[in-house]
């Protein structure tokens, strides 16, 4: 069989933009893949070697796909979604009880066939709010996290499910890895119909604007947050998921800015001029920053690439996106 001598990974929510380019490092690494996820990548074909299409809410696909030895598991699937879905409450009751269900399932069906372990994207979602009213100097430092209070139910489900991967630890011995991921950005995330996140938000409005033209911005744009890219989310989950420590541990970027900072980067590197439109809008938390001391000391590692890099590679490909749309619709 093609899966011989090398190493086989299993990356659950491999159709959505963190799972879609964590198979693409994976292949390049050598790894025979399984990617699962209820639909195919959106943007690209996806480079697993097996891909299945199904629901992780129903336990017996779960048993389904864990029906051979993988050496590594990711668990990234979840029903989540920037500001525009979380913030809300619209969708609350589902957010809870899909991911939650996935997370249940999938613990049980690899506890069962002796999986050694599985790495567990949580977020920084988890953190109090009362932590990060101040947006020039928020508190998400991993032992801040109790007594909880986070300010959405997808926060209060990933505190849950990140306890439940460490029950399993305690209880069951496995070696479950529980990251915290701050604000992920990148080329093949959603880019637009309301789940899409500040950065890609930001970028598709600049890409669609003329140069001195207007970008709505919800709230007053002071808020902060910090955003990591991709391939330094993935070095991270990586590293942790082959490391002895097992979280929960921030991963994220600390190079903080405002939403109109985030803003007037993309417009430079739009190489526009835009006049900022401030309207009401779910918000969130007022102040976020990753804490990279503990991932610092437990895995020595810091992500290297600037904010400005990054949205640089994610605008380009934002602004294909939003042409070739236009182009269809003419
Ligand atoms: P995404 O929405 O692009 O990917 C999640 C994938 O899970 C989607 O493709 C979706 O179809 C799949 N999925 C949902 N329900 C499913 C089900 N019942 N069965 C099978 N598949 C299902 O999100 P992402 O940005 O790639 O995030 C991956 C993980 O990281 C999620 O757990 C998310 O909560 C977490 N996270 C992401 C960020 C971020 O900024 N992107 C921040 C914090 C945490
Ligand atoms: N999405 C979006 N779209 N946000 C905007 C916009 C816009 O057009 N304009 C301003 N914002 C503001 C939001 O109001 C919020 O205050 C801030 O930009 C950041 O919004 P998001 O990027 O959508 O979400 P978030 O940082 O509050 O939460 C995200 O990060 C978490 C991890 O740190 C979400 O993706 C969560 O799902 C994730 O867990």
């Amino acid at each position: 069989m093609a899966t011989k001598n090398k190493p086989t990974a299993l990356v659950c929510g491999a159709g959505g933009f963190i799972g879609g380019h964590l198979v693409k490092r994976l292949k390049r690494e050598g790894f025979w893949v399984r990617g699962v996820d209820l639909k195919f990548p959106p943007f690209t074909d996806t480079e697993a070697d097996d891909f299945v299409v199904g629901d992780l809410r129903d336990q017996n696909f779960c048993k389904q796909i864990t029906d051979r030895k993988f050496d590594e598991v990711y668990q990234l699937a979840a029903d989540m979604g920037g500001a525009g879905y979380i913030f809300t409450g619209e969708h609350d009751a589902d957010v809870m009880h899909n991911s939650a269900t996935i997370n249940l399932n999938m613990l049980d069906a690899c506890q069962k066939r002796n999986v050694r372990g599985m790495f567990y994207s949580s977020s920084a979602c988890m953190y109090p709010e009362h932590n990060q009213k101040d947006p020039d100097n928020p508190n998400c430092a991993e032992d801040s996290a109790y007594p909880a209070a986070p300010d959405s139910e997808y926060g209060w489900e990933k505190l849950f499910s990140e306890r439940l991967y460490l029950a399993y630890n305690r209880n069951y011995g496995m070696r479950n890895r529980v990251a915290r991921y701050h604000n992920i950005f990148g080329p093949e995330g959603t880019w637009e119909g309301g789940k899409e996140k500040a950065p890609a938000a930001v970028c598709r409005k600049v890409a669609q604007a003329s140069n001195h033209g207007e970008v709505e911005i919800w709230g007053d744009g002071t808020q902060t947050r910090s955003f990591l890219y991709i391939d330094e989310c993935l070095e991270g989950t990586i590293r942790l998921t082959r490391s002895d420590f097992e979280g929960p541990v921030n991963v994220g970027s600390e190079e903080m800015v405002t939403i109109n900072q985030l803003v007037d980067i993309v417009a430079d590197i739009a190489g526009k001029k835009m006049n900022k439109k401030h309207i009401p809008g779910p918000l969130g938390v007022r102040g976020r920053n990753s804490d990279n001391r503990l991932i610092g000391q437990k895995l020595g590692w810091k992500p290297s690439a600037t904010l400005r890099s990054g949205l640089e590679k994610t605008y380009e490909w934002i602004e294909r996106q939003v042409r070739s749309n236009t182009r269809a619709a003419a």
